[in-house]
């Protein structure tokens, strides 16, 4: 498909995002970055460390003094917080769930984190989903696209992966937040996947990404 690609996936939690974005980005042989597994990395790095996640001060210099490697293996992106990589276990504990909003709400966490995510973009093509990948991070790609659900049909998926999260108080938070809250991009094509398979999600994004990366076609 000739330029590096950057894909821009958001959406609130347990929304189908992350099944939809891995998708793609197979599809499209690009890398795939969950950049919320940043958040909850440096979060299960601030409980390790027993700092309060409610502590502003104390988060920013921990902060100051962690250091993050990012990378990608087998076209996956990975992050490690100070040389250690977590399971999907410690990244997806009940602590982590309650205390990952208030962390990513502090403007020193995202400038730092959102600096690791543009630096994926300089070695490859793209499928990035969040937040604000295609409001903050990455707002000049034309590949963006804003996938929801129904907050009942959210919940039913999330407890089906037989996960306790507090999705609602965690999408309330993120989307208050003064820094990069969630939003819809105004340029984002929306899609409501309460009643559509992944499969269908995932042609309906592949479709308007070629369609759009076709020359000679204007948006
Ligand atoms: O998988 P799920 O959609 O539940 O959440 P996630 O993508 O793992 O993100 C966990 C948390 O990280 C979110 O609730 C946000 O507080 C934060 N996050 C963010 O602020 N910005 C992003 N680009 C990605 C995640």
């Amino acid at each position: 498909m000739g330029n590096p690609l950057i894909i821009a996936i958001d959406g609130p939690a347990a929304s189908g995002k992350s099944t939809v974005a891995r998708r793609v980005a197979r599809k499209l042989e690009c890398v795939f970055v969950n950049s919320g597994e940043m958040y909850r990395a440096f979060t299960w790095w601030t409980l390790h460390n027993q700092v309060d996640p409610n502590d502003t001060v104390a988060v920013v210099k921990l902060l100051e003094e962690t250091q993050f490697t990012c990378g990608e293996e087998d076209l996956v992106g990975y992050v490690e917080v100070q040389g250690r990589r977590l399971t999907e276990e410690e990244m997806k504990n009940d602590a982590v769930n309650s205390s990952v909003s208030a962390i990513a709400a502090i403007a020193e966490v995202r400038a730092r984190l959102v600096a690791e995510q543009r630096a994926f973009a300089a070695e490859s093509s793209l499928v990035m989903e969040g937040r604000d990948i295609g409001t903050v991070v990455f707002p000049d790609t034309p590949y963006k696209f804003f996938i929801d659900a129904s907050p009942e049909i959210r919940a039913a998926r999330r407890s089906a992966e037989g996960i306790e999260d507090s999705i609602e108080a965690r999408d309330l938070a993120d989307s208050m937040r003064t820094a990069s809250p969630l939003k819809v991009a105004t340029d984002a094509m929306v899609i409501d996947s309460s009643f559509m398979g992944v499969d269908e999600v995932v042609d309906l994004v592949v479709d308007a990404i070629q369609w759009k990366s076709t020359p000679n076609v204007t948006s």
